[in-house]
């Protein structure tokens, strides 16, 4: 099969890395990808996974690519392209493509649509309301005390979540956002929540349209500081599985979250075919949704990859086709750490072209596999490119092994002004 994957973080080089071990996969093409990605190779045949000049968002330019190499599945990566409606767009050209389509993306493109559907259909959420005017917003608010997340209804790089512990911050935040037009198109109508307590998890479950499959918990580290405190990222580090929630507890938050969820798609006619990534916060009065995301986590995919024995292509072939019920997702024992190394400054504006050095030590240690996120070739160096650089990632029997196998590997990785969290996975050392 000729496969081509959209992105260019470590979330896509984990989905090229896993893809291209599949028997299935005879061509691999990533639009833009990255210098790890571009190193990667089919295990079906050896040839290099090519990278193509294409940004994730040209959706005529990857429309007319998959059309010429007559791609038999593209598998999209990040949130922008689903909500601009790729999916959509390619199927109506007879191609076929992994990832919700444009109504089905609104759990992640809208707030208010993902907070209004939870309510619809008794999905388990924070307390909330969805406002256009500052006025019901602020009383809102302050009925709450003013402990609140105020959230800007679209995509807003994941900083459109102002957290509130004051009426008076709150009242800032909801000015910010529906008056001051901080984040533009996608704040001219906010979710107000009340504020939880609690462990928070990331759940990712695939789908089909009509079956649910849930993955093991994880658990990210979403603050750029140890103990997660300085400003908030995309993430700096994930583990899987976490302590927090057993076997039994996992069939139960099945049954809170994802059975009202799959009823209230049937119902309103939504065929989700992709990945539904909820974010949930344990609180002592059980689980509640904090928010969707339509897409695999990143960092989490670089934790779950390297878990999943199933073979990828067969597995998100089935999501598309709606056969998933007859597919058991099987998951190593073994637990898996990524640390994050970012730019200095990140998440704040970064410099890049800084030379990475000590990758090639770093690939040698075993069941471990350096992700690369914002990196590209310069000359014979390999150099950082963004924020988030490089997602390093070991696995082992028990969190504390594969903790100490991934800290060992950041180890040997060096670019000036790295930053890392030293705590990932620390709190599921229990
Ligand atoms: P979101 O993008 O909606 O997940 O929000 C970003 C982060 O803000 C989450 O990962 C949580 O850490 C935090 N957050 C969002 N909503 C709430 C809430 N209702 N209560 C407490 N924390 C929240
Ligand atoms: N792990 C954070 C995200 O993918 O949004």
């Amino acid at each position: 099969m000729k496969l081509l994957v959209i992105g260019s973080g470590g979330r896509e080089h984990a989905l090229v890395w896993k893809l291209a071990r599949s028997p299935h996969a005879t061509r691999l093409w990533c639009a833009p990808g990255n210098a790890g990605i571009a190193e990667e190779t089919l295990a079906a045949n050896g040839r290099p996974v090519e990278c193509l000049p294409l940004a994730a968002d040209d959706l005529p330019g990857l429309l007319a690519f998959a059309q010429g190499e007559k791609v038999d599945l593209t598998v999209v990566g990040p949130d922008n392209p689903l909500a601009a409606g790729v999916v959509d767009l390619f199927q109506a050209n007879g191609l076929r493509i992994w990832g919700p389509n444009q109504r089905a993306a609104q759990f992640e493109s809208s707030k208010v649509f993902a907070q209004e559907f939870m309510r619809r259909h008794g999905v388990p959420t924070a307390e909330a309301g969805t406002f256009q005017e500052p006025g019901p917003a602020r009383a809102f608010a302050a009925s709450l005390g003013g402990r609140c997340a105020v959230k800007a209804d679209g995509l807003a790089l994941g900083k459109g979540v102002l957290i509130c512990r004051s009426v008076a911050e709150a009242d800032e935040a909801i000015d910010e956002i529906l008056v001051g037009q901080a984040f533009g198109a996608a704040g001219t109508r906010i979710v107000i929540q009340e504020l939880l307590e609690g462990t928070e998890i990331s759940l990712h479950a695939l789908c089909d349209g009509r079956t649910a499959k849930l993955f093991p918990t994880a658990q990210d580290h979403k603050r750029a500081l140890d103990g997660d405190l300085g400003l908030n990222t995309g993430g700096m580090g994930t583990y899987s599985p976490t302590p927090f929630v057993t076997p039994a507890g996992l069939a139960a938050l099945h049954e809170a979250i994802l059975t009202p969820w799959l009823r209230g798609c049937a119902a309103e006619g939504i065929d989700f075919r992709g990945l539904l990534y909820p974010g949930v916060m344990l609180t002592a009065n059980g689980p509640k949704v904090l928010e969707f995301n339509a897409r695999f986590g990143d960092p989490e995919t670089q934790v779950y990859l390297p878990r999943l024995e199933n073979d990828l292509v067969e597995v998100l072939a089935a999501s598309v086709d709606g056969t998933l019920d007859q597919v058991e997702l099987r998951w190593s024992e073994a637990a898996a750490v990524c640390v994050v190394m970012a730019s200095g400054g990140y998440p704040g504006p970064v410099t890049k072209g800084k030379v990475i050095r000590g990758l090639t030590a770093a690939a040698q240690m075993p069941h471990t596999k350096v992700f690369h996120a914002g990196t590209a070739r310069k000359g014979a160096d390999t150099v950082t490119n963004g924020g988030r650089v490089l997602g390093v990632t070991a696995w082992g029997a028990g969190l504390a092994a594969a903790r100490a196998a991934a800290y060992a590997a950041v180890e040997q990785i060096e670019f000036e002004g790295a930053q890392i969290r030293r705590d990932i996975g620390a709190k599921g050392l229990v």
